[in-house]
């Protein structure tokens, strides 16, 4: 094939064959295919999209474009969980460690953060000495021991993804279904785990901005793991505000640890015990909410997330500090200037700011301040009087006043009140 015409193939609204996607993906990861050629195809595949035949030939070419990890030699059955994105999505940091109180291992392979959205990763590097690095068989031992490991994404996973997603990134190329749907799903397969739980995250925080475009996307990726013998579910999750209360990355440890002891919020608790009961169902688990929930409440989920951090090198002295206030030059507080009802804080704008603050990158090569942030005393739905503590930003660089009218243009106070679920709807 010459890759000029697979371009103008697609272009003109053609289907790809499987052998032409084979081809596709390994000049591209040998290098034979440059950049530029690649992000033509990804643009041409944003106007003309790809048929499920394409989709799955792409997701298994990314598969073949890296190692496969063998968790086989784990009893029982695994379950992974992905998210879509989003800013203050701290939803692994708790329910790995809780799906794992119940005997079902967690083996994960977790990312970093970019631009607006925030990286498992980076948020478990906040922990002094946490290790997010281990080899294979380092991987699988932990997971045998402890039940539950959460590293980096090993650099031999899925190398068309590395590339294509760096790609993607700067060519406006992130926000298409069937390019989305290979790339999560191909890790995830990659990744070894039997079976598979997907947070679509939909809203201004996410890639997906209608729910419309979240059930494709969460159709076509169950449907993916199913033709590969990988039970997946997706769940259909808010992002129009930040979720929970932290974001930064220190801080959502924080809020992560008081969940697991069982301190946060009643309605945040009962979204991760639903997310828990899927994973559950997934491992062939039946466990109801309230049995789900007292594993917050006795410290059998936090004990999880302990042996966790112990197992990846984690400081002992580091459990008092996870819970410390915010060590940072700066704090501001964002007050109520009128009485009524949050209407909205928008996602997006939020995590911008947050990324400003120091909590997040803009590029790459950007340095993450793990102390820097924002933690939210408010979210929609919530009554306040004039004075009420709205917010408060944590930096260690100056907090500009253009930096907080940034923050407040995001933030909506109105006469009536309105409710926003976590779970919007859920995809077998
Ligand atoms: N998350 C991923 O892993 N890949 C995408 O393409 C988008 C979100």
């Amino acid at each position: 094939y010459r890759m000029v015409d697979l371009i103008q193939k697609k272009r003109e609204g053609g289907a790809f064959s499987k052998p032409e996607i084979n081809w596709i993906i390994e000049n591209y990861v040998s290098g034979a295919v440059p950049d530029y050629q690649m992000s033509a195809l990804a643009m041409a595949i944003y106007f003309k999209g790809m048929t499920t035949e394409e989709t799955a030939a792409l997701t298994m070419a990314m598969v073949h474009s890296g190692k496969e990890f063998d968790l086989s030699s784990i009893a029982g059955v695994k379950v992974d969980k992905h998210s879509t994105g989003g800013v203050g999505d701290k939803v692994t940091l708790i329910l790995a460690p809780l799906v794992a109180s119940f005997g079902v291992p967690v083996a994960k392979m977790s990312g970093r953060g970019l631009g607006h959205t925030g990286g498992t990763l980076d948020k478990l590097e906040s922990i002094p000495g946490f290790n997010i690095e281990k080899t294979e068989a380092g991987f699988i031992e932990q997971v045998k021991e402890t039940g539950i490991a959460v590293i980096g994404q090993s650099d031999e996973l899925v190398k068309a993804d590395k590339l294509l997603y760096a790609l993607r990134d700067v060519t406006a190329t992130v926000d298409i279904i069937p390019l989305i749907a290979s790339s999560v799903m191909s890790k995830k397969i990659a990744a070894g785990s039997d079976a598979i739980l997907l947070d679509v995250t939909v809203g201004d925080g996410a890639f997906m901005k209608s729910v419309e475009d979240a059930r494709v996307l969460a159709r076509t990726m169950v449907d993916l793991g199913r033709s590969v013998g990988r039970e997946t579910v997706a769940v259909i999750t808010n992002m129009s505000q930040p979720l929970g209360f932290a974001i930064g990355n220190r801080n959502e440890i924080t809020e992560a640890v008081q969940t697991l002891k069982g301190q946060a919020p009643q309605a945040f608790q009962e979204f991760i015990a639903e997310l828990a009961q899927i994973m559950l169902q997934l491992a062939g688990v039946e466990k109801t909410i309230p049995e789900i929930l007292e594993h917050l409440h006795n410290g059998a989920a936090y004990a999880k997330f302990v042996a966790m951090v112990k197992a990846q090198g984690g400081d002992p002295s580091a459990f008092e500090n996870l819970t410390a206030p915010l060590k940072v030059k700066n704090t501001l507080e964002i007050r109520a200037d009128k009485a009524g009802f949050i209407s909205c804080e928008k996602a997006l704008g939020i995590g911008i700011v947050a990324m400003k603050l120091g909590a997040g990158r803009a590029t790459k090569a950007d340095k993450i301040d793990f102390e820097a942030g924002v933690t939210l005393a408010k979210k929609v739905g919530d009554a306040v009087a004039v004075g009420d503590l709205i917010a408060t930003l944590y930096s260690n660089q100056a907090i500009t006043e253009e930096l907080v009218r940034e923050f407040t243009d995001n933030l909506v106070i109105s006469d009536e009140q309105v409710h926003q679920k976590e779970i919007l709807e859920i995809v077998r």
